[in-house]
């Protein structure tokens, strides 16, 4: 018998989804392939989920009506010369990993990253042992640039990171329109410095 193919909903972050992150990040492999800490709570997750910062957008996966992964942009923070950057990091519970979640994930999420934030430059981290990821991250475009040694501490071990990168076409930003015939005569100032 052919297993049937779950139906995935990729749709914008809720607080109600507070339970659902919480279990998310419960899971010993999607809490090791990430930052995150042990034992995470759902309220620090409720809270998390109520105060989202502006440059920060979330999405959900819902697998069969129930939240299994999630994904995070971020503007970067700080110089106005650093606006064209964003960065990225998703996890998907563990008993769904390896179905496809993933890959929705990131094709909903680079369509905003790219249509409504405007990035040009997404970076990200990623552990070089989590072979998942680095086929996930290959297959959207991201290109290697770096290892960073000892990033974080895992269960006991310092481990290393990829530095990976996807770079946007910026021809993507239309010309401006050809001046009408007829139109508004340029300001002398203008013409000065035409
Ligand atoms: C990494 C992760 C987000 C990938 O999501 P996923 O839903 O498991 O991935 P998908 O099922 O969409 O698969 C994506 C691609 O990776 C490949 N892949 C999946 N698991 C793999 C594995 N263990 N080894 C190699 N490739 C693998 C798939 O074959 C697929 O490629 P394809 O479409 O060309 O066949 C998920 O495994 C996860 O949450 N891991 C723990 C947390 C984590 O590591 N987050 C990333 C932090 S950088």
């Amino acid at each position: 018998m052919v297993a049937r193919r779950p139906v995935l909903v990729v749709r914008r972050a809720e607080t109600r989804d507070a339970e659902a992150l919480q279990a998310i990040y419960a899971s010993p492999g999607a809490q090791a392939g990430t930052l995150q800490m042990p034992y995470p709570s759902v309220e620090m997750w409720r809270k998390r989920l109520a105060d989202f910062p502006g440059g920060d957008y979330m999405l959900v996966c819902e697998a069969d009506g129930a939240v299994v992964g999630n994904l995070g942009l971020h503007a970067t923070q700080g110089s106005p010369r650093r606006r064209h950057v964003g960065t990225l990091g998703l996890a998907v519970r563990d008993d769904w990993q390896g179905r496809s979640v993933g890959t929705a994930l990131m094709r909903e999420g680079l369509a905003i990253a790219d249509r409504w934030f405007g990035f040009v430059r997404l970076e990200l981290t990623v552990y070089v042992d989590n072979a998942a990821a680095l086929a996930l991250y290959r297959k959207f475009g991201f290109e290697f640039e770096g290892t960073l040694r000892a990033y974080a501490l895992r269960d006991g071990a310092f481990v290393d990171v990829y530095t990976m990168a996807r770079l946007r076409d910026v021809a993507a930003v239309p010309a401006l329109p050809a001046a009408r015939k007829g139109g508004r005569k340029p300001t002398k100032t203008a013409r000065k410095h035409a």
